[in-house]
């Protein structure tokens, strides 16, 4: 199968329109997550994981990273392919706000954002969708800046960043890239909202396929009748 169809809407192809780029629907992933999100950075290997962890992790620790995102502080999200595979996935770590002193104001609230996108699904917008998504949901949770850490030898990623308008600076091979994001209004809660229902809708339609297909490949199959 054309690794450009795993995301393709079916709604576009049945009325023969072309789309410039798939569409992809970025969902909220929960506790129920965990297992598929282990299998999916177990799937980055070497220099991706790097990339991803700023050190080759095992996999026992990317195990324990899992075992140890917080869902109710941090928000992680991710694209399912038509297969229902765990391809991408962006977890936005809240840092807690400084209270605000007598007479200072409230530090600003900061989020920082790592991403990963199997190989087998990269160049189809997902890593520059989920960041999109990270940066609606920082705006929409009061969040005035969004930092992302990396290696500047990160092209893909450098590139994500300055296409976002990130300032970026650079020290030792890293880099430090921060965007300064405007407070919510009504349209930034609308696409946030919108975005997760449509997520949520392509995520059923999926596990529904999933499980239909597996109960079929279950089913006992009838014997040809032997004619000689
Ligand atoms: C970085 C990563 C998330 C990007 O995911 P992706 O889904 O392929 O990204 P997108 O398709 O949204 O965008 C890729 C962009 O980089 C551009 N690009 C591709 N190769 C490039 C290169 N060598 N140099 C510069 N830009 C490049 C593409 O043209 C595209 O830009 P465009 O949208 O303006 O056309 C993915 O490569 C990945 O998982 N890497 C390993 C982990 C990692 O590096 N994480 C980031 C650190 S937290």
């Amino acid at each position: 199968m054309n690794r450009l169809n795993l995301f393709r809407n079916p709604l576009n192809r049945w009325l023969g329109r072309e789309e410039a780029r798939p569409t992809v629907p970025v969902k909220e992933l929960r506790e129920r997550d965990r297992r598929r999100m282990v299998r999916h950075f177990l799937l980055l290997e070497g220099r991706d994981r790097v990339l991803r962890f700023g050190s080759l992790l095992s996999d026992e620790q990317v195990t324990k990273y899992v075992a140890g995102i917080d869902f109710k502080r941090d928000m992680v999200f991710g694209v399912y392919n038509r297969m229902f595979r765990l391809v991408a996935v962006g977890h936005l770590a809240f840092a807690p706000r400084e209270p605000a002193k007598e007479g200072v104001t409230a530090k600003a609230r900061v989020a920082e954002f790592g991403v990963s996108v199997l190989k087998s699904a990269r160049g189809l917008g997902i890593g520059s969708k989920l960041f999109e998504r990270a940066g609606i949901v920082c705006r929409n949770n009061d969040v005035d800046t969004l930092y992302m850490h990396c290696l500047s030898s990160n092209q893909v990623m450098m590139h994500i960043a300055k296409k976002a308008g990130m300032a970026i600076e650079r020290e030792h091979g890293e880099a430090d890239a921060y965007l300064k994001l405007l407070p919510a209004d009504p349209s930034s809660v609308m696409r946030e909202a919108m975005q997760e229902q449509l997520a949520t809708l392509d995520y059923a339609l999926k596990a529904n396929v999933r499980r239909a297909t597996k109960l079929w490949e279950r089913l006992p199959r009838r014997k040809k009748p032997d004619n000689s």
